[in-house]
């Protein structure tokens, strides 16, 4: 039987318990019951690329502390998160951070810069709405300031899509005529890509949210994080808004999605009134 038709046995529940271990462990994310059918086709999948028949030698291989390991455990997470993402996802919270920035930028210093971290940025849709955003701000202001945005996902292939800044159409149709034409030059294939102007002001990098305590971000304006929460267990998405909560500055705005978390709740921000967004300021 030829390696393409191999067929793998089911993956007994014990390991599958240690799979799904392994991956909150590491990034926080937990797999639903019903998700271990995706958990074992991916994992067939890679075992009979790399040519491998036993789950416990692929479960070995990507433990591994060494290189060989994390670059195979890279090429796991990449295939078991969900990366769907399109540009102006929820245009209420992008019109949210608009008005925030537009009330906020007369109370700045010329030299302050305005930073935004996108969290959990997929392939890139949302760090660059930011940027049309802060862009649109900045024309309109009378004062110049500096922006750029942050923009973290532990997903290495999602971000290096992110850093080519090149899209299909379907995934801009939340987007007027208007800021189509004004941020993306259309391709001979048909594919548009993002303007240099804003390229250069979003910075992509690797980080993991379960790790937020090592990562090396300066205080934020703008924190964004939709669509990744809900992956993790309740007391972990507690956790990681309060550690977002100490990455924001006096007055910064902090927007999840809606419904996102219930249960949440932290003495230093304030709730926005606001029934078509979760949205908090740093009070305090
Ligand atoms: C469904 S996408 C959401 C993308 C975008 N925020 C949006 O709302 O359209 C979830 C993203 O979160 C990322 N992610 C999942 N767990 C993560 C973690 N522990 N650290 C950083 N990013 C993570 C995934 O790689 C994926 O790109």
């Amino acid at each position: 039987m030829s390696w393409s038709f191999k067929k793998f046995d089911v993956l007994p529940e014990g390991k599958f318990l240690l799979w799904e271990k392994l991956l909150e462990l590491r990034t926080g994310i937990q797999l639903a019951p019903q998700q271990k059918i995706l958990l074992q086709t991916q994992i067939a999948i890679r075992m009979r690329e790399l040519n491998i028949s036993s789950y416990d030698e692929y479960y070995e291989q990507v433990k591994r502390n060494d290189k060989s390991g994390l670059v195979e455990w890279q090429v796991l997470v990449d295939r078991l998160v969900v990366k769907e993402t399109t540009f102006f996802r929820h245009r209420p919270s992008l019109e949210y951070v608009r008005q925030h920035l537009k009330n906020t930028i007369s109370q700045r210093d010329a030299e302050d810069s305005f930073d935004i971290w996108s969290v959990g940025c997929s392939t890139g849709e949302e760090p660059y709405g930011l940027a049309m955003i802060a862009n649109d701000c900045m024309e309109e202001s009378q004062e110049r300031f500096y922006f750029g945005v942050t923009a973290i996902d532990v997903s290495l292939p999602a971000l290096s899509v992110a850093r080519r800044g090149i899209y299909k159409k379907r995934s801009m149709s939340f987007l007027t005529d208007v800021e189509r034409e004004k941020y993306f030059l259309k391709q001979s294939d048909g594919q548009f890509e993002v303007v240099s102007q804003l390229k250069k002001r979003v910075c992509f990098s690797q980080a993991n949210i379960n790790s937020l305590s090592v990562a090396p971000i300066q205080k934020m304006d703008v924190i964004y994080c939709q669509n990744v929460l809900i992956y993790f267990r309740r007391w972990r998405r507690r956790e990681i808004l309060n550690q977002l909560v100490e990455r924001l500055k006096l007055g910064g705005l902090l927007i999840i999605g809606l419904g996102e978390t219930t249960d949440w709740r932290h003495l230093e921000v304030q709730r926005v009134d606001n029934d078509e967004v979760q949205a908090y300021i740093k009070s305090v």
